[in-house]
C-alpha cells in the first residue's frame, strides 16, 4: 500500500497526500482525467484505459461524452479499483474563462457520484495540471479547498479522500494547499 506524505481529518473523512501510479491504488473508484470525448487519451487518461482494459474503454463508447466540468463513473474492470470516475478538467485559459469553477466543481462532481455509488473512498489525480496547463499550485489550492468544504458538510459516507500525486512537486502544492487551508 503506498504510504500517505500527509494525512488530515475533516469531519468523519480523512484526506490524504501521496505520490503514486493512481492506476496501482485500491479504492472504490479513482478519479481519470478524461477529455469531453470519454474515448481515452495520453496522460493519466492512457494509463488508466491501459490498466483497466479494453472493456472500459467499451463501456466509454456507451456514455455519450461528458461535459467540461463534470464526470460520469464506470466500472474499473481490471483495476484494483471498483470503478472509475472520468472527469473533464478545463483547459487552462488565462484564468478569466471559468476555469476555477469548472476545476472545483469536477471534484464536486466525482465526490457525489462516489457517494451515490455507496464508496467510502476515492483517490484523484492532479486534473488539468498536465496537457490541459491548469497552474498545478492554483489547481491545488482549489482540489483541497473544494474537497475539504464538501466532506465538511456533507460526507455522505465517504471515509478516504486520496490526492495521489504524480511527483514530489505536485505532493508540495497540495501539503502546501492542506497547511494554507489549515488542515495541517
Ligand atoms: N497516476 C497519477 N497521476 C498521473 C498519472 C498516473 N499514472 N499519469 C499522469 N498523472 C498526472 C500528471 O502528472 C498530472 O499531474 O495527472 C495529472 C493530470 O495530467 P494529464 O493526465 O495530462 O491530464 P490533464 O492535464 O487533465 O489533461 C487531460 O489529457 O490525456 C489527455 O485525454 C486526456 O485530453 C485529456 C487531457
Amino acid at each position: 500500500m503506498t504510504a500517505s506524505l500527509l494525512t488530515a481529518e475533516v469531519g468523519a473523512t480523512q484526506l490524504e497526500i501521496c505520490v503514486a501510479d493512481i492506476t496501482t491504488l485500491e479504492v472504490g473508484a479513482i478519479v481519470n482525467a478524461a477529455n469531453r470525448t470519454l474515448l481515452g487519451g495520453g496522460g493519466v487518461d492512457g494509463a488508466i484505459h491501459r490498466a483497466a482494459g479494453p472493456e472500459l474503454l467499451a463501456e466509454c463508447r456507451t456514455l455519450g461524452g461528458c461535459d467540461t466540468g463534470s464526470a460520469k463513473i464506470t466500472r474499473g474492470y481490471r483495476l484494483k479499483a471498483k470503478h472509475v470516475i472520468h472527469a473533464v478538467g478545463p483547459v487552462w485559459g488565462g484564468g478569466g474563462k471559468g476555469e476555477d469553477d469548472l476545476l472545483a466543481s469536477c471534484y464536486r462532481t466525482a465526490l457525489a457520484l462516489a457517494a451515490a455509488q455507496g464508496l467510502s473512498s476515492i483517490a484523484f489525480p492532479a486534473i488539468s495540471t498536465g496537457i490541459y496547463r491548469f497552474p498545478p499550485e492554483r489547481a491545488a489550492r482549489i482540489a483541497v479547498g473544494s474537497v475539504a468544504a464538501e466532506v465538511a458538510h456533507a460526507p455522505r459516507g465517504l471515509t478516504r479522500v486520496v490526492f495521489c500525486c504524480f511527483s514530489p512537486d505536485a505532493a508540495e502544492h497540495h501539503t502546501r494547499a492542506f497547511t494554507e487551508l489549515g488542515l495541517a
